[in-house]
């Protein structure tokens, strides 16, 4: 390990951090930016950070060789790495060669080693992720994902690229935005009738990759994706964003929804397996408030990561989640009422006291009068429910809530054009609406149903809210580099 970290060019600081050679080493080069300058007398204390670790090298400059070495300053630190008992790290670089490869002016450089309020850092997200936590945050996002992809390769699951631009709103909410080009003149309108736009009608971002997904899934068996979504909700909240990644996973040939939400339980308690040990949750449990985040105490971090860890993630209908939330009821300040909504404190109360505030809930089974037009009705509900209700799950977590929703999919010809007539999705040719406008985007999707389609279901996480849960980042707009709310959307 030794030979090879020395015959590297440039190591990276967390590499260095974990070099205890015990003779001195020659020659050690390293990259970094500088985070702060400590004057002593004839020498300077720099701390370089790299990103690749909340603690910063600490590196001895003499004083006539220190002067550009600015904060904010990249460079590039040559010298020997030598034992410095008594210091706070067991190394330190005693550095013989300075280059200042980006010079920085340390008195306009808004990045501070003291606290700065998390609503300052987000008003310049370009150079926000300078900041140390910020870097294990975007660490965190990257282990994640490497960890998730083995997770589905090793069951076999096809990794697969759904459209963004699509011809429908797949969750019927009306919270898409529409596509168009800039310099849109309309041409002609087409001989078929349809509109004269870019794409001849309207296009959307889409909000959920799922119906494409089930496609995929009717080829190829389980499939699932990463995929940037955008939601046009004017929610002012912690967890809502206009553009954020979704997992989703699609199952084929399965028969209910119990599968689906072993899938879910089964994909998120290997994440915190595979992570709990890693440096960089090891960074997010020690990091101090100075360190550019206002981040949810330690011990309450591990727990969010302990309660993924744990087997048997209770299931409770919705139907029992009412009646139990109905005999607390003055703790809220939304009635429950079976037919509405949970409102997140109903959630919160849930989340607490069936999970016991460690394990994640499932509640499945809600109204369908509530829930998108995709989903399985429930066969055999139990006695005493009041109206129909789907096949479908919301899983909530601690504190935080809903983190992921998924439901068995409606895969029968008839019963589907049924619903989407209720909502109004779907108009017979009779009612005038021409061509694609008769289906709302969706005759691909009613076709599947004609020609083999399994029973299937399937979920998605929102991956922004599940990474801030886990890293005990109090808003999704500090979990995403460049975050895009109602009203902001700055570079
Ligand atoms: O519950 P949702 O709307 O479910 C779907 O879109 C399904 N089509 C998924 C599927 O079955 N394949 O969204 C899934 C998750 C939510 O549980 C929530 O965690 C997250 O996406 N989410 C948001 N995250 C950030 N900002 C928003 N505006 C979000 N809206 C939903
Ligand atoms: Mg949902």
């Amino acid at each position: 390990f030794h030979r090879s970290v020395s015959q590297r060019a440039n190591r990276s600081v967390a590499e260095l951090l974990q070099w205890r050679p015990a003779e001195k080493a020659e020659d050690v080069t390293v990259n970094g930016f500088v985070r702060s300058v400590r004057s002593m007398k004839a020498h300077q204390f720099v701390a370089l950070g790299d990103g690749s670790s909340l603690a910063p090298l600490q590196a001895l400059v003499r004083a006539d060789r220190a002067e550009d070495l600015t904060v904010g300053a990249a460079v590039r630190l040559t010298g020997s790495w030598v034992s410095s008992p008594g210091a706070s790290q067991s190394h330190e670089l005693h550095v013989s060669k300075v280059e200042v490869l980006g010079p920085s002016d340390a008195k306009t450089f808004p990045i501070q080693k003291k606290y700065q309020t998390p609503e300052y850092l987000r008003t310049m997200p370009h150079l926000r992720p300078r900041t140390p936590v910020n870097a294990v945050l975007l660490r965190l996002r990257s282990e994640a994902i490497a960890s998730l992809t083995q997770f589905f390769a090793g069951r076999s699951f096809t990794q697969t690229h759904p459209p963004i631009i699509t011809s429908s709103d797949c969750e019927g909410a009306g919270e898409v935005f529409t596509v168009t080009p800039a310099n849109d003149t309309p041409a002609p309108a087409d001989k078929d009738g349809s509109e004269g736009s870019f794409f001849r009608s309207k296009k959307y971002l889409t909000v959920s990759t799922q119906l494409h997904l089930e496609a995929l899934a009717q080829a190829v068996g389980n499939v699932w994706t990463l995929s940037p979504v955008f939601r046009a909700e004017k929610s002012d909240t912690s967890r809502h964003l206009s553009e954020f990644y979704m997992l989703e996973a699609e199952m084929s040939f399965v028969d209910g929804l119990s599968p689906v939400m072993d899938l879910t339980e089964d994909m998120l308690r290997s994440l915190s397996t595979n992570l709990i040990e890693s440096a960089t949750v090891r960074d997010l449990l020690f990091r101090s408030r100075t360190s550019g985040s206002d981040l949810a105490p330690a011990e309450e971090v591990r727990r969010r990561w302990e309660g993924l860890m744990r087997q048997d993630w209770p299931r409770i209908t919705y139907s029992d989640a009412v009646a139990l939330l109905q005999q607390k009821a003055d703790l809220f300040e939304h009635k429950p009422t079976w037919g509405a909504g949970l409102q997140s404190e109903h959630e919160k109360y849930l989340a607490e006291y069936v999970g016991g505030g460690e394990k994640p809930v499932f509640v499945t089974n809600y109204p369908r009068d509530i829930k998108a037009f995709y989903m399985r009705e429930t066969q055999a509900p139990a006695s005493g429910v009041p109206g129909p209700t789907v096949d479908c799950f919301d899983l909530l977590v601690p504190e935080f809530c809903e983190i992921a929703g998924g439901s068995m999919r409606e895969h029968r010809l008839d019963p589907l054009l049924d619903v989407m007539k209720r909502q109004g999705i779907f108009k017979p040719p009779s009612e005038g609406a021409p061509n694609e406008s008769s289906s709302g985007g969706l005759d691909w999707y009613v076709d599947l149903r004609r020609w083999g389609c399994p029973p299937h279901g399937g979920f998605g996480v929102g991956f922004d809210r599940l990474l801030s849960y886990l890293a005990g980042v109090q808003t999704v707009r500090d979990i995403v580099s460049f975050p895009r709310w109602h009203g902001r959307c700055d570079c």
